[in-house]
């Protein structure tokens, strides 16, 4: 909580000194979960405005305060966002019924493993044909250090490993390059012209109104480090750009020539080096042992799979005065509160009595497509032909990128992603049969790798998740943050909604985690603080 800091809000009951309401607060929170806290603010008279950023989960104990019972609820879709609702509000006894459409849990993390099958609105469906081990994250991928997936998978006893985002050995390739480079040479190539051209632009003293004599001898010095420049700060080329053949005994064969600094521009690596710049997207990255689903399987488990309903597509979603119904093509349930995590445009779609600003903006963002094949090889060439352990390789080519697996690194066979593309390339890939992709793909990625990338391939699948049933979209784009965006992070009536697609999270399990924290917290505290 931000306020611990606050030395009032660190006094503590029977140690003397100014015992202040938030101190107060801060006390029942820790010992009573945030139920206590929040039945205890309401006795104050203080409301919460805002959602505070750390989270305790609703316990048991915090109904002994409130002299209130834990409700039923009802959860749409099986999601990350629908489970980690499910979970939380399970740990204080709430008794939780979890309907999914789909005949699997986690929503868009999908591990496809062989003999699973993924069916395509209006395609064929595939049934993945890999060898035993070999796995195939169709969705979700990785996960950043400081995102709350992480704080699951320790919860959960998750076992997690690295995800190589970034990998100097991998390619740079773009359609008007002759030969793919490595990363590591496009990076070492632009970061020593940039560096060159503002050391030099410096040194003329074109930045003299910014820079006094000492700002200017010290951005040098980073320069010539950053750039690897010559004491007369000009890049000629560096060994950072690696070599044909490394050093060992021998000093090694350096890689030809180092281009001009026009031809580097005119290739465009920009986009490609500075890949993983974002906060989003930088190293260390992580993904659980043995594929993505392990997070949503073991929350599934914590849930109870016997709360769990896959195959139970919902038809309908009703306001009650005293709680709500939900129609699915199995039945009815009844409960006190309803949380949807479906997408919102799927939401959009189902009869409800929610009212039509509700629909409104469940209409208001847009779903993205995006696409990825997972291509399968008996020999893990880019290892033993390449030296690629993991990483991407980023191409303008219409797959976008290549991921080389961060695991299993030196058995048998493995597991490409041969494309893994957005918006309309995915649109193009998702128009084609299974095969057709396929043999774009093949083509686009020989360009890189040569002969090897179609002759050694043993099999496919491919996902395009504008067409994958009870899902139909990668995520969803907002045009803002307000009206509808603002609207859905409330409840209409006993119905919540929560999904990535609340949060400035969106296409990450980590949004989804937030957002379902925040709703359970919020009907929690409305279930404490009921009337009736
Ligand atoms: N979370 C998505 C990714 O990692 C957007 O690419």
């Amino acid at each position: 909580m931000s306020d611990e800091t606050e030395p009032a809000a660190q006094a503590a009951p029977g140690r003397g000194g100014g015992l202040t309401r938030r101190a107060l607060l801060v006390g029942v929170g820790a010992a009573g979960g945030a139920g206590a806290m929040f039945a205890a603010m309401g006795a104050l008279g203080l409301a919460p405005e805002s959602q505070e950023k750390d989270f305790t989960p609703p316990q048991p104990s915090d109904f002994s305060l409130s002299g209130k019972a834990a409700a039923k609820v009802v959860v749409l879709g099986a999601s990350i966002a629908g489970l980690t609702c499910a979970y939380e509000l399970g740990k204080a006894g709430y008794d939780c019924t979890v309907l999914e459409a789909s005949g699997r849990v986690g929503g868009r993390t999908i591990t496809l493993r062989t003999g699973d099958r993924l069916d395509e609105l209006g395609g064929e469906p595939q049934t993945a044909a890999f060898e035993e081990g070999t796995y195939f994250n169709a969705g979700a991928g990785r996960i950043a250090p400081w995102m709350v997936t992480m704080d699951y998978c320790r919860e959960l006893g998750v076992p997690i490993e690295t995800f190589v985002n970034n990998n100097a050995s991998a390619y740079v390739y773009n359609e008007n390059m002759t030969a793919p480079v490595r990363a590591r040479t496009a990076r070492a190539d632009l970061y020593g012209y940039v560096a060159e051209l503002l050391a030099k632009a410096s040194n003329a003293g074109a930045l003299n109104r910014r820079l006094t004599a000492d700002d200017r001898e010290r951005l040098a010095e980073f320069l010539r480090r950053f750039g690897d420049l010559g004491s007369d700060l000009t890049y000629r080329g560096s060994e950072r750009r690696g070599f044909e053949t490394y050093p060992g005994v021998d000093r090694g064969v350096p890689l030809g020539a180092t281009p001009s600094l026009r031809d580097v521009l005119a290739a465009g690596t920009g986009r490609a080096v500075t890949m993983d710049f974002g906060y989003d997207q930088a190293m260390p990255m992580f993904q659980p042992v043995g594929g993505m689903d392990t997070i949503a399987g073991a929350l599934a488990d914590a849930v109870g799979r016997d709360r769990i309903r896959t195959g139970t597509p919902v038809t309908g979603i009703r306001n009650l005065p005293d709680g709500v119904e939900v129609t699915h093509r199995g039945g009815t349930v009844r409960a006190d509160y309803c949380i949807a995590t479906l997408p919102p445009h799927l939401l959009a779609r189902l009869p409800h009595n929610l009212g039509t600003p509700v629909t409104a903006a469940l209409r208001t963002p847009v779903p993205v497509s995006a696409g990825k094949i997972g291509l399968e090889y008996g020999r893990r060439w880019w290892e033993i032909d390449d030296r690629i352990y993991g990483g991407v390789t980023e191409t303008d080519l219409d797959i976008t990128h290549i991921w080389y697996p961060s695991h299993g690194y030196h058995s048998r066979g493995g597991l490409l992603v041969g494309y893994y593309n957005v918006g309309p390339n995915a649109d193009l890939y998702g128009a084609l049969s299974h095969s057709d992709r396929r043999k774009r793909a093949l083509t686009q990625g020989k360009k890189i790798h040569g002969e090897k990338y179609r002759s050694e391939l043993r099999s496919s699948v491919s996902i395009a998740w504008r067409r994958t049933p009870y899902i139909e979209g990668g995520w969803v784009g907002w045009p803002s943050h307000e009206g509808a965006f603002a609207l859905l992070q409330r409840p209409a009536g006993r119905v919540y909604f929560a999904g990535d697609w609340l949060t400035q999270l969106i296409a990450w399990q980590a949004g989804a985690m937030e957002s379902a924290r925040r709703t359970v917290t919020e009907l929690h505290r409305r279930v404490l603080s009921a009337t009736s």
